[in-house]
Formats: C-alpha cells, structure tokens, sequence
C-alpha cells in the first residue's frame, strides 16, 4: 500500500525556536518564556478563531500573539522589530534531520504533503528556504477551508486534496493536538516527541506511532 503523509509544519518540520536569536537581541533576559508564550497564545488563538468561526489567517494569529506576549511580559518592542520578528517567522529554520529522513522516506515512494495552519504561500516559502520544498507532491493549507486544526474538516479536506482514506494516510506532528485531532477525524498519526520532557495529553486517543525525530519514521512505518 502506497503510504500517504501529511507533514505538520511549524514545531515539526520547521523549528518555532528559530526566533530565539532574534529575541535574545530584544528581549535577552526572556526570550526563551517570550518565544514560548508567543506559540502558545498564537495556537490557542488559532483555536478559538475556528470555534468562533472567525477565521483570519495564520500570520494574524501569529501577529496578535506578538502584541498579546508583549503586553504580558511588559516589553516594548518597537513596531519595526515587531515586523521584523514577524520576517523571521518567514524564514525559520528546519530540524537539522528533516532533509535527510525525507530524502529517505521519498526514496520509499511515499506520498508525501506539507498540511499547516499557515496559507499554502507561508508554508512554500518556508520550505524554499529551508532547500526541502522539491520533497513534497504538494502543499495542503487548513486556509483553503478557512478554519484551523483540529476541526475535524481540515483533516477530511486534507484526505480528499491528497486522494487518500484515512485508513493509508498519516499525519506525522510534534503537536499532540493535531495528533488527537487527525485519529479522532479517522487518520493514523505519528507523535514526534521532540523533547525527551514533552507530555502527551492524558485523553483516551494515543498516538499510532511515537518517535523521537523523523530520522525513525522509516522504520515505524515499516513496523506497523
Ligand atoms: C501547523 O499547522 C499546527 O503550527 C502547526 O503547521
């Protein structure tokens, strides 16, 4: 059977930390809490527009969690470094395994998708820069149906985009949400624990998989 994936992108294809050399500029006693407050406001920000049914893209999440960390930790940061973490953002760096392993799994004639709350156009970019952007057949935006993970519809969008049941396609994510999210809309899911200290949700969904980095999917896929 021909293995469809969809790459979560920001956190596990591509590392949300990147900012921190720049925080450590502006903020350099805490930009490891600022960095970590602003991805969190930024995803609870994407769940509550998709409750809400008030969609606004991705970067306008991204953008209000800026303003809302700065306001929480008391730091002003001028308009023009604003905008210019935000360029950051643009340009964040891959996990150093990422290219080999999808070089790897390519080799294996996966199907392989990037599937991100970030518009197709963010995600492209962001795989250009990072030279991986040639390993993918397509990019697959949650935008096209304006909502966010985990709506159950964002999965199912992404099972008819791709041409795949969810029975032969996978999402691989460093996020437990969307791993939750993605078995709960009938996919398999791989949990990439990326930090020896992540914590997945205590619910009665478990990841299909877990690994600790993509340089193991090959041989968890092949296992299952
Ligand atoms: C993504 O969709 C959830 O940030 C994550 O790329």
């Amino acid at each position: 059977m021909t293995r469809t994936l969809a790459f979560d992108v920001y956190g596990t294809l591509i590392d949300t930390a990147g900012v921190l050399e720049t925080l450590k500029d502006l903020v350099p006693d805490q930009a490891a809490a600022f960095s970590t407050l602003w991805r969190e406001k930024q995803l609870e920000y994407s769940f509550r527009r998709g409750l809400m049914q008030n969609y606004q893209e991705f970067s306008v999440c991204t953008r209000q969690a800026l303003d809302y960390t700065c306001s929480m930790l008391e730091v002003d940061i001028p308009e023009a470094n604003r905008k210019s973490l935000m360029e950051t953002y643009r340009v964040l760096p891959a996990f150093p395994e990422v290219s080999e392993a999808l070089k790897t799994l390519r080799a294996d004639e996966a199907r392989m998708f990037a599937f991100s709350n970030g518009t197709a156009d963010a995600v492209r970019g962001l795989l250009r820069n990072a030279d991986i952007d040639g390993l993918f057949d397509d990019v697959i935006s949650t935008d096209e149906v304006r909502s966010f993970k985990p709506n159950p519809g964002v999965y199912a969008h992404f099972l008819r985009r791709a041409g795949a049941t969810g029975a032969e396609a996978w999402l691989i994510s460093s996020n437990p949400f969307d791993v939750t999210g993605a078995i709960s809309a009938g996919m398999r899911a791989g949990w990439v624990k990326r930090s020896p200290s992540a914590v997945f949700d205590p619910w009665e969904i478990r990841p299909t998989i877990t690994i600790g980095g993509l340089t193991e999917l090959p041989e968890a896929l092949a296992a299952t």
